[in-house]
């Protein structure tokens, strides 16, 4: 389909300043700086109802809001690029095709919560999309579109790279601040929240890479046609991406409320070797699995959320019949141990135990009741870290266990696979 975001054609390769020119682009900076006043520009955002899409679905305008009207300055605005989620690379595509389109959404984020400096925080590995950026960021430069006085106006801003490490925690809003700043990918504990107290004591938006690529199409063509893509909950498209079990892998922008069948059958042509769905983890390792059947669910934020899970960013991942749900939460677990920062003792903790206990269930040890420990363990941790890290392994171990009991206690049993 033809998105919000990516024009037909333009998922496979890199679209240049021209082209972008061509179908409207700067366009919306061109009105913003002619017609609209910053608190103008935040009340359409707040209208279009656009949030975050880097895992927390947060409403956009209502975070610049906080930002924009602290008095405190400077302020600052961080496109995050730090894409560490497994299964995730819309953030790189978007990157590395669409570089003028978030240029463009950097300047009007910026213009909005009155920040002369901005910052694109750019997963180190992604030597391309930095690449692809900084050459659109010479010709915008060049054309007027951000530096001193752009396009003649009252407002700069200047703009520079930083690259984000190659950790999950990277990703993380607060840890990016500490990163800019020089120190450690570690995240600060919050409140105060970044958007009041953020890149060296002042307020800073941090936004994901996909949620500024909406601004300026939201701001060219209004927040009444925004909202005729997707649901009221939930207005626009959002970039799922399928991986290596699905036949057509790849990022596939749709409106929200898609149901999860169209994404998996009609784009994704279903899972590789005409297997049966297990189960549906809708929202990458952190959401919480679905039954197999539940291919019906709308893909928005409150109806995954009704079914039971999270749609996070984006990433669907399907396990296949035939497949020990023991070893995939395993796997999940040892992710989340590893990507623990240490930082917080109870994460640390947590993260260890929960890959631990599950190590002990693959391998047959403990008997049933030590399948009570990991509602024990993760309730006793929830919310005790300064991150949302620590909730992150929860869902998908308590879901696995609700929906799969019958392989745990298989494993206890035999010390192995029922599937094998
Ligand atoms: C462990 C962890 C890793 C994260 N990684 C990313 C990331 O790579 N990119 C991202 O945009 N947000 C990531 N987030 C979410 C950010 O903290 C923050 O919510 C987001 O950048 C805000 O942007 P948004 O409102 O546009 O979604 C992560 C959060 C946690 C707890």
């Amino acid at each position: 389909m033809e998105g919000v975001l990516f024009p037909k054609g333009v998922v496979e390769r890199r679209e240049g300043l021209k082209e972008y020119r061509s179908r409207g682009g700067y366009q919306a900076l061109e009105k913003a700086l002619r017609e609209l006043s910053p608190e103008k520009l935040i009340q359409e955002i707040n209208d279009s109802g656009l949030r975050g899409r880097g895992g927390a679905g947060f409403p956009t305008g209502k975070k610049w809001a906080f930002t924009r009207e602290c008095a405190e300055q400077p302020h600052y605005v961080i496109l995050n690029g730090g894409e560490d989620e497994p299964g995730s690379k819309k953030d790189r595509l978007l990157m590395e095709n669409l570089p003028h389109l978030l240029i463009e959404g950097v300047v009007l984020t910026s213009y909005a919560i009155g920040a002369r400096k901005a910052y694109l925080y750019i997963n180190q590995d992604y030597a391309a999309a930095r690449q692809s950026l900084a050459q659109a960021l010479d010709e915008a430069k060049e054309a007027g579109f951000w530096g001193e006085r752009i396009l003649g106006h009252d407002v700069s801003l200047e703009i520079s790279f930083v690259s984000a490490p190659t950790t999950y925690v990277a990703g993380e809003d607060s840890a990016s601040l500490e990163v800019i700043e020089g120190k450690p990918a570690l995240p600060r504990q919050k409140p105060p929240f970044p958007a009041t107290v953020g890149l060296f004591g002042k307020p800073t938006v941090v936004n994901n890479v996909e949620t500024l690529a909406n601004v300026a199409p939201i701001v060219a063509r209004g927040a009444k046609w925004y909202r005729s893509f997707g649901t009221a909950d939930s207005p626009g498209t959002m970039i799922f991406s399928l991986g290596e079990e699905i036949n057509k892998p790849g990022i596939y922008e749709l409106p929200f409320g898609t149901s999860l069948e169209f994404l998996i059958e009609n784009c994704g042509g279903g899972l590789k070797g005409e297997k049966k769905i297990k189960a549906i983890m809708p929202g990458g390792p952190s959401s919480a699995f679905l039954p197999g059947d539940r291919i019906d669910v709308p893909l928005d934020h409150n109806s995954v959320r009704e079914a039971g899970s999270s749609i996070g960013c984006g990433v669907v991942r399907l396990v296949s019949e035939g497949t020990c749900i023991v070893e995939e939460t395993l796997r999940i677990a040892d992710f989340f141990a590893a990507e623990s920062c240490g930082q917080c003792p109870a994460c640390r903790m947590e993260t260890n135990m929960l890959a631990m206990i599950l190590k002990k269930v693959q391998q047959g040890e403990g008997g049933p009741p030590i399948l009570d420990q990991f509602s024990k363990v993760i309730s006793f941790n929830k919310g005790k870290g300064f991150c949302n890290l620590i909730n992150m392994p929860g869902p998908p171990i308590e879901s696995a266990l609700r929906l799969f009991r019958s392989d745990f206690e298989y494993h206890l049993a035999n010390g192995k696979c029922p599937e094998t």
